[in-house]
C-alpha cells in the first residue's frame, strides 16, 4: 500500500491504522481520506485481520478537517469534500469486522466523526473531544449532527454541536461518547485486550450483530426487528452456532472457526 498520511500494519489479528500527519495534528484532507479508504479496503479483504484499530499520536487522534484547505472553498468544493468524507465514513461504519478508535489527544470535528463511525471508542485521559464547526461558521459535515445524537442523546449532543466547546475524556465517558478512559500509557494494552476478547467471538455472529445494530438504527422498530430475525435465523446455518450451543451443553469452552 502506498500511503502518504497513514501508517498501517497487521499484527496478531489486528489491523493497526495510524493517522500520520503530525505537523497538522492529523487534520483530514482528500489525501488522508484516500489513505483511509485504501486501508479499509485491505482490512475488508484480509481474513487474517479480525479487528481494526484506528489511532493517531499522543497529541492528536485527528484535530478535524483541514481548515486551511477549506477556508477559500466554494459550494462545489464543499460538496466534493463531504461526498468523499461520507463515502469513506460509511465504509468504516459498515466494515464487517469490529472497529476500535484508540483516542489520545484531540478528536475534533472530522476526527470526532471518524471515531463515531467505530464500534468502540477507548480514550486516553488526555483526550479532548469536540465538534467546533459552529465556531467556524459551519456545522459538522461528516455525520456529527446525525451520529452524535444517536449515540449520546440530543441534549448532550447539543452541547457539543451548538456551543462548539471541547470536552475532556472524563466528561466524554459520562455522556457515553467513549466506552472507557485509561491513562495514556495503558491505551495500547487496553485496546489489545478488547481486541483479544473480540477475536474469541464467532466472527459471522459478530458481523450479523453489527449489521443488525447499524441497520436497525436507521430503520423503524418493525423493520429493525425483521433485520434481527433474518440474521438470527441465518446464523443457524453456521458451524459456529452448532459449536457454541454444543459447547454450552457439554460444559466446555467453544472453539469458533468463523464458519
Ligand atoms: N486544520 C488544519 N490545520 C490544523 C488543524 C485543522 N483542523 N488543527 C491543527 N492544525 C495545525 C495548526 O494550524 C498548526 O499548524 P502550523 O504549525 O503550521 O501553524 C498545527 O496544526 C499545530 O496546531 P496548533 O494550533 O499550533 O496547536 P495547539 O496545541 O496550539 O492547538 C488545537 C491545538 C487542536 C486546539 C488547535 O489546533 C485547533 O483549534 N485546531 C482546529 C480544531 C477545529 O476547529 N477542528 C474542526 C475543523 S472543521
Amino acid at each position: 500500500m502506498d500511503l502518504k498520511y497513514m501508517n498501517f500494519r497487521s499484527q496478531d489479528g489486528i489491523g493497526w491504522a495510524q493517522f500520520n500527519r503530525p505537523e497538522k495534528l492529523n487534520a483530514l484532507n482528500a489525501d488522508v481520506l484516500n489513505d483511509l479508504e485504501d486501508v479499509l479496503a485491505v482490512c475488508e479483504a484480509d481474513d487474517a485481520i479480525r479487528v481494526v484499530v484506528l489511532t493517531g499520536h499522543e497529541k492528536a487522534f485527528v484535530a478535524g478537517a483541514d481548515i486551511g484547505g477549506m477556508a477559500t472553498g466554494d459550494i462545489r468544493f464543499a460538496c466534493e469534500l463531504t461526498d468523499q468524507t461520507i463515502r469513506v465514513q460509511e465504509r468504516l461504519a459498515d466494515l464487517p469486522k469490529p472497529t476500535i478508535a484508540a483516542i489520545s489527544g484531540y478528536a475534533l470535528g472530522g476526527g470526532c466523526e471518524v471515531a463515531l463511525c467505530c464500534d468502540f471508542r477507548i480514550a486516553a485521559d488526555n483526550a479532548v473531544f469536540g465538534l467546533p464547526e459552529i465556531t467556524l461558521g459551519v456545522i459538522p459535515g461528516g455525520g456529527g449532527t446525525q451520529r452524535l445524537p444517536r449515540l449520546v442523546g440530543i441534549a448532550a449532543a447539543a452541547e457539543l454541536i451548538l456551543l462548539g466547546e471541547m470536552i475532556k475524556a472524563d466528561r466524554a465517558e459520562r455522556i457515553g461518547l467513549v466506552n472507557k478512559v485509561v491513562p495514556f500509557d495503558q491505551l495500547e494494552d487496553e485496546v489489545k485486550a478488547l481486541a483479544a476478547k473480540l477475536m474469541q467471538k464467532p466472527s459471522l455472529a459478530l458481523r450479523a450483530a453489527k449489521t443488525a445494530m447499524r441497520k436497525g438504527l436507521n430503520a423503524s422498530l418493525k423493520e429493525g426487528l425483521q433485520i434481527e430475525q433474518d440474521l438470527f435465523c441465518m446464523l443457524f446455518g453456521t458451524e459456529d452456532q452448532k459449536e457454541g450451543m454444543a459447547a454450552f451443553m457439554e460444559k466446555r469452552k467453544p472453539t469458533f472457526k468463523g464458519r
